[in-house]
This record gives C-alpha cells, structure tokens and sequence, in this order.
C-alpha cells in the first residue's frame, strides 16, 4: 500500500463498537490528554528498548496505534529515522504533526487489506490488548517485518487484581478491567505471555521486560488512571463490581498516593525477523 503524502485516507471501515468510540469519547476535549499521560509515564521506556534494538536514522518504522504520536515523532524527529508512518482508525491526534519523516495514515489494522509495506521496525503499544483478534494481528505485524527487522509489542499487565486485598483501590481496577473488556473486548489476562506469543511466529533473539511507575501523587500514571477511571465512570459501576462510596475511596487514594498497591506496568516484548 503506497502512502499518500498529502495526508491520511481510509484503509478499511472502523470495527463498529471498536476502540474507545463508546468509552473514551475522543471528540471530547481531554482524551488526547489523557493518552499523553500514558506516554508521559513510558516513553523512556519505550525509547531506550528501541534504541537498544538498534533503531536508527536508516530505519523504516511503522507505528501502530499511534494515538497522540509520541513515539513517531521522536523517531521522525530526535532518532532521524528515514521514515515513520503512522497509523491509527482515528487520526485525530495526529494529523497536526505530519511532514519531513512522519507520515500518517488512518487505517485499521485488522481490516482484510491492511498492507502498508515492509519495515525495519513495526511498534504498537496499548493496542493490541483492545483487540479480540490479537493473535492474527500480531502474525500480520510480523509479516510487515523485512529480513532482521523487530516486531515490539508493548501492553498493559496487571499483576495484582487477581488476589486479595479488596481494597477500594484493587475493586475499582477490576471493575476497570471488566468494564473496558466488555464494551471494547480488552483484554489483559494474555499479555504476560507475550514471548511465547513472539517466539511462536518464528521470530528470534526473543525478550520481553516490565516497567511498573510508582502511584505517587500527582504522578502521570495516577493521574491517568484518575481520567481513565472517570471517563469509564458508568460502565465500571455497571459491572457491579464497584460501589460509588468505594470509587469515591480509591480516587482519594490514588490522588493522595495512599494506594499503598502496584499500578497495572507496561510490558514490552520484542523479536527479530
Ligand atoms: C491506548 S491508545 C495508545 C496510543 C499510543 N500507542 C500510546 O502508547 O500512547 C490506543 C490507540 O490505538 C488505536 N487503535 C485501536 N484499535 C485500532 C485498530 N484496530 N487499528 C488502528 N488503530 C487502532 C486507537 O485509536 C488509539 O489511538
């Protein structure tokens, strides 16, 4: 698929009901905002795993779900790579940082013709664990890959909310977790075998890490689970899991930093064509 570079364009219809329409309502002001939390939190994260994959100014990149573009800019811009392209369903965020490297394309990936060419490196980060068919689409990002080229795959883990305590802080997470698995189909129970998963598409020199930021107050990270926790607000009490009073509790506590808990990380997992 060539790109076009006079803009985005249309690669395939947006799934009905498909990321964040229904729950995060990106056409309300703050979403942008919000994911720009997110990549405050990980972005030395995801750069420093990149840079040590050998990333550099003679890379073709492609950024999957690129959301507000933090990572493609800093490609396009600091890493001077010969070129990015980004692609999101909603393009939003993105279209106002367009030119030299960075190129964006609005596009799903998981439509039938998804085919934006071949890559030294292809990133998506919170993207796959919002799609069902994560399997398929991570065998279709390694199929995106030239010869020594890494497929790296960053995505939420969770790794307190199955066992007691039931503090109001580990209730509203769960009720989070359900709420975003049953109106966007997230799922974050797979994510810990994301090596295996690389490993199984035949790609080498396998690894994956895990970056858990601390809930301090007025932290990025507890000020994006604060907005996500408040953007989700009606479908975490639909659940049931989760009183208002108990909601109430662990948005003082995370806002105070007395969560006294672990926030769901970032595990980023990697392999080489
Ligand atoms: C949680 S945001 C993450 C943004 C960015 N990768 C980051 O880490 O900051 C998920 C992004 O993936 C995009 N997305 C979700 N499903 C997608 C799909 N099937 N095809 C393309 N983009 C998708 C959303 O529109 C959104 O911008």
């Amino acid at each position: 698929m060539a790109v076009d570079p006079a803009g985005p364009r249309q690669s395939g219809q947006p799934r009905d009901g498909g990321y964040g329409e229904a729950l995060f309502e990106p056409w309300r002001p703050g979403e942008g905002e919000r994911i720009d939390l997110g990549s405050l939190t990980y972005d030395d994260t995801t750069r420093r795993r990149l840079l040590a994959l050998g990333v550099g100014p003679g890379s073709r990149c492609l950024e999957v779900g690129a959301g507000t573009g933090t990572v493609a800019r800093w490609l396009a811009e600091e890493v001077g790579v010969a070129e990015v392209l980004a692609v999101d369903r909603d393009v939003r965020f993105l279209e106002p940082h367009a030119g030299g490297a960075l190129h964006t394309l609005a596009a799903d990936v998981t439509a039938p013709g998804f085919d934006p060419g071949r890559f030294d490196l292809v990133h998506a980060r919170f993207v796959l664990m919002h799609l069902p068919e994560h399997r398929q689409v991570a065998a279709r990002l390694a199929g995106l890959l030239r010869p020594g080229g890494h497929l790296v795959l960053g995505d939420a883990i969770d790794l307190t909310t199955a066992a007691p305590p039931d503090s109001p802080y580990r209730l509203a997470m769960r009720a989070m977790w359900r709420a975003l698995h049953t109106t966007i189909g997230t799922d974050v129970g797979w994510t810990p075998q994301y090596p295996r998963l690389l490993a199984g598409l035949g790609l080498t020199g396998v690894g994956a890490e895990v970056t858990v930021p601390p809930l301090t107050a007025g932290s990025p990270i507890a000020a994006f689970w604060l907005d996500t926790w408040k953007r989700s607000r009606p479908a975490m009490l639909a659940t049931g899991l989760v009183t208002e009073d108990t909601l109430a509790v662990a948005e003082q506590a995370l806002a105070d930093g007395t969560a006294a808990d672990l926030s769901p990380g970032l595990i980023t997992a990697w392999g080489r064509r």
